[in-house]
């Protein structure tokens, strides 16, 4: 029969061009030309009017199960390809991201790198260290009893306003911030040490502060102290400005000029307050500095007995100097940073510089 060729060899033709299609463009085609108006099921399709009612009726149905057959070859195997270029696809696109952690392939952007703030910590806290120091950390939300109480500061104090505070609304009002310094963490170490017998302390403890500053060239409301304590027998103010002068040279370099000016802090007694030429204007006088020429990095000063007493630390035989530095600061005066905002404002083309 020429013109009503056989069904299952048609069945059998599209089996293997279907089995020979390897992509989704060669499954579209293999799909038209065994499915299509021009396919051979649809020509013997079309021939069936040659054929008498009852041969053509048990053809047409032979020819819709051929048909049906044919189409589900072509979607199985249009669904293993899909699978399969998927599959491919995901391998191709795959990305090692442990290459980019070991440097042993540039990643799309770059390298990342730590936070210019975080790099300064880091070489504030080695310096701190090579000279003996230890680091220690506390909570960035207080109590009013460590963040003021404990250092002097009872509530009526005017020196209160010395810091604009971050109050949370827990509990019974203005009990507990986010602390405005670091200085809560010597209550901290002092109480620990008292409880444990640890000491003498020597101790450095970096931290973020928050104050309702307004931001300007020299303010962020979200910044970052590293406190200095020392507890032991003997200390006199020669080891705090000792302690400060390696600090500076260490950090800055020789070529810095640093002065302390008498200051009041009511946790220090003396107090003074630590300054470096600015490094902007180089002393000239500028917008950074208020065209004062200095730049205030921190508050120092011996610890006062009233501290002392707050924790429980036998005066008679123990004294001791503290610190509190900005850690921004430190980092716009070693780098030239004319606006401590660009800090945090994220742009990649200032981050990148260092
Ligand atoms: C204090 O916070 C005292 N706790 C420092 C101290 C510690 C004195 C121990 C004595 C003994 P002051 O408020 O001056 O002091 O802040 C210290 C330093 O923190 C400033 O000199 C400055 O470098 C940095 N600082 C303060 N406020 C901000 C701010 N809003 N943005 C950036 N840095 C700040």
């Amino acid at each position: 029969m020429s013109g009503h060729p056989d069904i299952d060899a048609l069945v059998e033709e599209a089996r293997s061009a279907v089995a020979s299609a390897r992509t989704t463009e060669d499954i579209r085609a293999v799909a038209a030309s065994v499915t299509g108006k021009k396919s051979p099921v649809a020509e013997a399709s079309r021939s069936l009017g040659t054929l008498d009612p009852d041969q053509r009726r048990e053809r047409g149905r032979a020819l819709h199960e051929a048909r049906a057959a044919i189409e589900a070859l072509v979607e199985e195997r249009r669904s293993t390809i899909t699978a399969e270029e998927r599959a491919s696809q995901l391998e191709a696109d795959r990305i090692d991201l442990t290459e980019y952690i070991a440097g042993t392939t540039p990643g799309p952007a770059g390298r990342g790198r730590p936070h210019l703030v975080t790099q300064t910590r880091d070489e504030l806290e080695d310096v701190f260290v090579g000279m003996g120091f230890e680091v220690a950390e506390g909570p960035e939300i207080e109590t009013d009893w460590f963040n003021f109480g404990a250092l002097n500061i009872p509530p009526p104090h005017p020196a209160r306003g010395m810091w604009d505070t971050f109050y949370l609304d827990l509990g019974v009002p203005e009990s507990t911030l986010l602390r405005t310094h670091t200085s809560p963490v010597q209550i901290h170490l002092m109480e620990a040490a008292v409880s444990t017998g640890g000491l003498p302390i020597h101790a450095v403890m970096p931290g973020r502060c928050y104050r309702r500053d307004t931001p300007d060239a020299r303010h962020l409301p979200v910044f970052h102290q590293i406190e200095g304590l020392v507890v032991d027998e003997g200390i006199t103010f020669a080891d705090l400005a000792g302690t400060i002068e390696v600090f500076t040279t260490a950090y800055f370099g020789p070529d810095i000029h640093s002065r302390l000016r008498p200051a009041y802090f009511p946790f220090t007694e003396p107090s003074a307050e630590f300054e470096v030429t600015c490094t902007i204007c180089h002393g000239e006088g500028c917008r950074t500095c208020s065209q004062t020429g200095w730049i205030e990095l921190g508050g120092c000063g011996m610890v006062d007995p009233a501290v002392f007493e707050a924790v429980g630390i036998d005066t008679e035989r123990w004294s001791g100097f503290a610190f509190g530095f900005g850690i921004d600061r430190c980092a716009q005066m070693r780098h030239q940073i004319a606006d401590l905002r660009a800090l945090t404002e994220n742009d990649i083309r200032f981050l990148r510089q260092f």
